[in-house]
């Protein structure tokens, strides 16, 4: 089954006084998804965007909105989220006390669910989770901050989690994402395609460069040269 590469715009590293323009700029330039990074000073030190800034921004596009919670406890925030315009939320099995009941949770509010898994998380996780989930999220940093360098051995973590995902796709007929997240560049983005995903976020790449088209259509040219197993 192929399933369209898409890049998520994380909006982390856009101008936070000016979000909205920002979304709209950047969905303009090319980006597929707006990732919106959930940070609770807890289950990560760093504190970013609650649901409000969610519902604000949800004027702004039709983009799907792909909240990433590094959120602890995870289940009382989600309706809020799905209330504010989420059209997807992933979550991190450690933050979560019931990691199915979680899953359940993001569904009976209308969104689809991600799993996400960081860099010493192992994807075992998955054995009794594929089959509800509609993303798997391999985290390619330590989840805090934007602006980190990829962690190389994610690519094969990727290429493990491509396995696991096909097989689970074919099983049901369903379409279950496979997204990478930190430290996509475009020098990079070939690879990691390779490697099996097909989602891929991009906070600095794409907002620290002056022109956010050139940057997505570069990304864009990378990825037309893929070639899969
Ligand atoms: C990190 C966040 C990422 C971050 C990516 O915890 O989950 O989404 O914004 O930023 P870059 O692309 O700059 O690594
Ligand atoms: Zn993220």
């Amino acid at each position: 089954m192929a399933i369209p590469l898409r890049i998520a715009a994380s909006i982390l590293s856009a101008d936070c006084a000016r979000l909205g323009d920002e979304v709209r700029k950047v969905v303009d330039a090319g980006a597929d998804v707006i990732h919106f990074d959930v940070m609770d000073n807890h289950y990560v030190p760093n504190l970013t965007l609650g649901p409000f800034v969610c519902e604000a921004l949800r004027p702004h596009t039709t983009a799907p909105m792909d909240v990433h919670l590094m959120v602890k406890p995870v289940d009382r925030i989600v309706p809020d989220f799905a209330k504010a315009g989420a059209n997807h939320i992933s979550f991190h099995p450690e933050a979560s006390e019931h990691v199915d009941r979680t899953i359940g949770l993001i569904h009976e509010h209308g969104c689809t669910a991600g799993l996400v898994f960081n860099p010493a998380t192992p994807l075992d996780w998955l054995m009794h989770t594929i089959d509800q989930l509609d993303l798997v999220l391999i985290m390619s940093v330590n989840p805090g901050f934007g602006g980190q360098s990829f962690i190389p051995h994610a690519l094969e973590k990727l290429k493990a989690a491509r396995k696991i995902v096909d097989g689970a796709m074919q099983r049901s007929g369903r379409t279950i994402h496979l997204e990478i997240d930190g430290g996509v560049k475009v020098g990079n983005i070939r690879a990691i395609a390779e490697a099996g995903a097909d989602t891929f976020v991009a906070g600095s790449a794409i907002f620290a460069a002056p022109d956010y088209r050139a940057t997505i259509a570069a990304m864009r040219a990378e990825l037309a040269q893929v070639t899969r197993p």
